[in-house]
């Protein structure tokens, strides 16, 4: 049973989720709301151990299907063993990145369908969905120089992809937004630190404090 509220924060590299993540959970620690701060791949040990997989090594060392049944794999884990109990427990979730990181990441090349995407994760996690998601939006060359400055010429397997695969990523996003604006917000990512997490707290709107 779902009784808390379950956030996600998407976007490409360098938009600020993971910053934008923690201040979001710190404004509701401060009007007393019990938080889980996680991420994506990842937050539970066996999904960290799946992170470590996809994310290092050689491009090719995993075939597109490969990748996503991973994602999704990390996922199952984390919704059954941290997500799920905490929401059961009437607590927020914050996370950075969800499923549909998948689906505009795992998509880009075509080989794998939304719908197929959506399958794996009905499968994995039982179709659980955020209640909110944020899109963080930045111009590209933006991002490009704030994901260069934090991963200092050493990207991960996904994030060293070409700026043609980023270009379409970002767009995969807006799009989602645009198809589902009840649950995905589009905010503008260029503003200060301050603003972005304000504007966050705003689009909060709706759901159960
Ligand atoms: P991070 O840099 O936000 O920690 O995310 C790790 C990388 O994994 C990032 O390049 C996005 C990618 N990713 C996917 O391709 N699919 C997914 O489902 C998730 C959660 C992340």
């Amino acid at each position: 049973m779902i009784q808390g509220c379950f956030i996600t924060l998407e976007g490409g590299e360098g938009t600020g989720k993971s910053t934008q993540a923690k201040a979001i959970a710190d404004a509701l620690e401060k009007n007393g709301t019990k938080v889980v701060l996680t991420r994506e791949p990842g937050g539970t040990p066996g999904a960290e151990t799946i992170r470590e997989l996809l994310l290092t090594g050689a491009e090719e060392k995993w075939n597109i299907r490969t990748e996503a049944l991973l994602f999704a794999a990390a996922r199952a884990e984390h919704c059954a063993k941290l997500i799920r109990p905490a929401l059961a427990r009437g607590e927020w979730v914050v996370c950075d990145r969800f499923i549909d990181s998948s689906r505009a990441y795992q998509s880009v090349n075509g080989e794998i369908s939304d719908a197929e995407i959506m399958d794996l994760h009905r499968i994995g996690s039982g179709n659980l969905m955020p209640h909110r998601t944020f899109v963080l939006d930045l111009p590209e060359t933006d991002a490009l120089r704030r994901a260069a400055a934090r991963d200092r010429g050493e990207s991960d397997r996904i994030g060293g992809r070409d700026r043609d695969y980023h270009r379409a990523v970002m767009a995969n996003f807006r799009k989602f937004a645009a198809d589902e604006p009840d649950r995905i917000r589009l905010i503008d990512a260029s503003q200060s630190v301050e603003a972005v997490t304000a504007s966050l707290v705003q689009n909060l709107d709706g759901l159960k404090p």
